[in-house]
């Protein structure tokens, strides 16, 4: 008899109601990772709007053109290199601009750029087509001015009626910020073979890859570099764990990051955490382009950021997760 009560303890409409229950959850349940894959279609905007193909035509052009620069020399993509990284050249720790001047800060990729919350290290930009007047106006960078661009480009007649074909007032600022912003958008690098893990392929990583991501989870490092940009998503300061300026010596102004936009004494130091995707290509690291080589710049992590210092093991395993991120553009793998 007690058997039987027992027995009748196991009720099996609760536990198919339980499960019932739990069907909603479910996608959520499907995509725990804290990381998510890069979407592949790039013509859809965040709100599944699409693209206008129109101004990722003229937004190209515009980023290889020349007259956005003072001098005519300087384009987007001298900085930019879309054959590479979407980066500056590895021996570059800051770029050069219009007559050889050096910058402050190392050069970003601008692949996969539209999935940060901000643009600049230092995210003073909301938004793309914010972050475009920047290296026109920037007399380290293109050294041009709003004015001098639009009187050189309505100079050139096909190119303004191509502007006033899109857009009815024409040759504007603002309609080069824009078409520029869709043609970035369209700068994405899917399909890394960590993405195609993350969308089920499990033999897209090797174990050891896969170490490595699960350590790159245990040691935190996933607490600021993640999402769909594996960073990008928050600020935080360069420094949680210990003095890195003071390490480094030399400090510049760039090195104060969000203060020198809000002024704000708890912003000292703060930064946009970069994205991680296709960083094997983009040496040098940090906004002081500092570290030569990803060894290094997950050293720094761990000691400045993690308050650990790294196991030679552990850390070439970091590593080698850290290689699975380099995507396709245009269905080609990047490489350097
Ligand atoms: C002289 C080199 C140079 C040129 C030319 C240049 N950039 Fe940059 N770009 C940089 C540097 C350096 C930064 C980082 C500046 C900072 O954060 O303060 C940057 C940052 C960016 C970012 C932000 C990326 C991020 O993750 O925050 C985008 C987007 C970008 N540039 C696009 C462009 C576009 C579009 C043009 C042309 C209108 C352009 N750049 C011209 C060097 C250059
Ligand atoms: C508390 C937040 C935080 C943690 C934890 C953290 N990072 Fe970072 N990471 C940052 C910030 C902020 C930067 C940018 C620093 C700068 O250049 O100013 C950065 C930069 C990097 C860069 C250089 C990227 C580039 O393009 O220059 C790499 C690589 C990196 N982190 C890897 C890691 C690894 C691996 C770990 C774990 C061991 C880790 N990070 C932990 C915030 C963090």
């Amino acid at each position: 008899m007690s058997e039987f009560f027992r027995f009748r303890r196991f009720r099996p409409w609760l536990l198919a109601a339980g499960l019932l229950a739990l069907l909603p959850a479910l996608p959520v349940m499907a995509q725990q990772e804290p990381i998510s894959p890069l979407p592949l279609d790039a013509l859809v905007d965040h709100l599944g709007k699409t693209l206008d193909t129109r101004k990722v035509v003229l937004g190209e052009k515009l980023f290889h053109d020349k007259r956005l620069s003072g001098d005519n020399t300087i384009t987007c993509a001298s900085c930019h290199n879309l054959a590479r990284n979407g980066a500056d050249v590895p021996e570059r720790p800051v770029s050069l601009g219009v007559g050889g001047a050096q910058g402050a800060v190392n050069a970003p990729t601008v692949f996969n750029a539209r999935y940060n919350f901000r643009q600049f290290w230092d995210g003073r930009a909301a938004n793309l087509a914010e972050q475009v007047s920047g290296p026109v106006r920037n007399l380290v960078e293109m050294g041009s001015s709003w004015p001098e661009v639009m009187t050189k480009l309505n100079r050139d007649s096909a190119l303004a009626a191509q502007f006033q074909s899109i857009y009815s007032d024409g040759v504007q600022s603002k309609n080069i910020q824009d078409a520029i912003a869709a043609y970035e958008m369209t700068l994405t690098t899917p399909n890394a073979p960590f993405d195609k893990w993350l969308r089920g392929e499990k033999g897209a990583l090797t174990a050891e890859e896969l170490q490595g991501y699960q350590l790159f989870k245990s040691y935190g490092c996933i607490a600021c570099h993640q999402g769909v940009n594996v960073g990008g998503n928050m600020y935080q300061t360069f420094g949680v764990m210990g003095d890195y300026f003071a390490a480094r010596g030399n400090p510049t102004e760039a090195d104060n990051g969000r203060f020198n936009v809000t002024r704000d004494p708890a912003d000292m130091h703060v930064f946009k955490v970069p994205s991680l995707r296709n960083v094997a290509l983009t040496p040098p690291y940090f906004h002081d382009g500092s570290a030569q080589t990803l060894e290094q710049a997950v050293d720094v992590m761990f000691r400045y950021q993690v308050g650990l210092r790294a196991k030679p093991q552990e850390k070439a395993l970091i590593v080698k997760f850290l290689h699975t991120l380099t995507g396709q553009y245009r269905g080609k793998s990047l490489a350097r």
